[in-house]
């Protein structure tokens, strides 16, 4: 990055005034968005998918964003590996499909073939001197938290060794590594993909902006309401292992590791489960144990949440397609074997999420809308944006460039 767009990034973040919103500067900067590629989606982990999405030899699925794209694949000795999909001879995109089952990859374009491992096998009339051990594709950090798949660009990535320690004996009693995949959906928004993010950071807009999620949430209750039911909530299940709280997002990670947060909260009385009408749409999930009338919290890295109910897991993942334009993709996982048709009814088992989070695109483009005026000043933030703050804090740390 130039001199020059280096002191324009700090001088914006300088110039940004705490318990705000964003100042317009940091949704409309080519530079700005260049540099939050480099320091968050080249740099930190990111879900992929579930190891069931991908169950035999050969399954295959490509994960998208700005101009990247990487195929995570499950190889010929089964296991799982993640490649740029990006064809060693002169570049092209090599596998073209977004999921599907291959025995190779072959490039469309002057068919250099490739293994699952990400070995070259075949190029045709290639100089004696070539080597094909030099020429495999370039393989992408992947690492598996119980079921789920992460990638990172990076060569150093941050460390998952203290989410691992905190969470994973939490995760398998979740249940998370015995999931399958029942929809996925990529709701495109248009807008700076912080304006997604940060949305789904606060529960302010709940309450207005999402009357169905608002019947069956306490979490879009006033703080005090909400925090009393949370206590009451907790106070029943003293020894569950489900009930923990980890907090260790954004500046709150320890050095060098990833963040990560953890946390159970209650459904509205009567309610276990995020449905239109609350009840169970799905057969339970982990060990076995009754609806408690709650869903967990789970963030790994700072764009990958996931909202654990007892029945179904929602997975969302926020990725930028251009700085103006950005991606929320949608998972919603049932417990391994369950069948649609017999187990549960896909168009129930999606209701909530998808009519929230169509809101959601709706809301944040409008957010877009308004951002985009010349005359938008940043605005004060409310005692219910806490944790957005706390994202932007570490936004703004990032952003500017480290002190010598
Ligand atoms: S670019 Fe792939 S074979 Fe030529
Ligand atoms: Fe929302």
């Amino acid at each position: 990055m130039s001199v020059t767009s280096s002191r324009k990034i700090s001088t914006a973040v300088a110039a940004q005034q705490r318990g705000h919103s964003l100042d317009r500067i940091f949704y409309k900067d080519e530079d700005i968005y260049q540099a939050e590629l480099d320091q968050f989606f080249l740099k930190h982990w990111i879900f992929a998918a579930h190891t069931s999405q991908i169950p035999d030899i050969g399954n295959y699925l490509n994960l998208n964003f700005d101009s990247e794209s990487i195929i995570v694949v499950r190889s010929e000795n089964n296991e799982i590996k993640a490649h740029l999909n990006i064809c060693r001879h002169r570049g092209s995109r090599l596998c073209i499909e977004d999921s599907g089952t291959t025995k190779r990859f072959t490039c469309p374009y002057h068919a250099w073939s490739y293994r699952l491992n990400g070995e070259l096998a075949t190029a045709r009339n290639m100089p004696d001197d070539f080597d094909y051990a030099e020429n495999g594709l370039h393989s992408v950090k992947l690492e598996l938290v119980g079921g789920l798949i992460f990638i990172s660009l990076s060569a150093s990535p941050p460390s998952l060794k203290a989410m691992r320690n905190d969470l994973g004996g939490l995760l398998s009693h979740l249940g998370i590594d015995r999931l399958s995949l029942a929809h996925q959906k990529r709701y495109v928004i248009q807008a700076n993909w912080k304006l997604a993010l940060e949305n789904y950071q606060e529960c302010y807009h709940c309450a207005p902006s999402h009357h169905e999620f608002a019947k069956i949430h306490a979490m879009a209750k006033s703080p005090e309401v909400y925090q009393k039911l949370k206590s009451e909530y907790w106070a029943k299940y003293p020894n569950n292992i489900k009930f923990q709280q980890f907090s260790r997002y954004f500046g709150l990670a320890e050095h060098g590791q990833e963040g990560y947060q953890y946390d159970r909260n209650p459904l509205l009385p009567n309610k276990v489960s995020g449905s239109k009408s609350g009840a169970a749409v799905a057969p339970f999930i982990g060990d076995l144990e009754s609806y408690d009338g709650g869903a967990s919290e789970l963030m790994i890295g700072p764009v990958s949440f996931f909202l654990i109910y007892d029945d179904h897991v929602l997975g969302y993942r926020f990725l930028p397609l251009s700085k103006d334009q950005c991606v929320c993709d949608v998972f919603w996982f049932v417990v391994e074997n369950a069948h649609n048709g017999r187990d549960y009814d896909l168009d129930q088992l999606t209701w909530l999420w998808d009519v929230t989070t169509q809101a959601d695109k709706t809301i944040i483009a409008n957010n877009q809308k308004g951002v985009n005026s010349r005359f938008y000043k940043s605005g004060r933030l409310s005692e219910m944006e806490t944790f957005q703050q706390c994202f932007l804090d570490w936004y703004l740390q990032m952003l500017s460039p480290k002190a010598d």
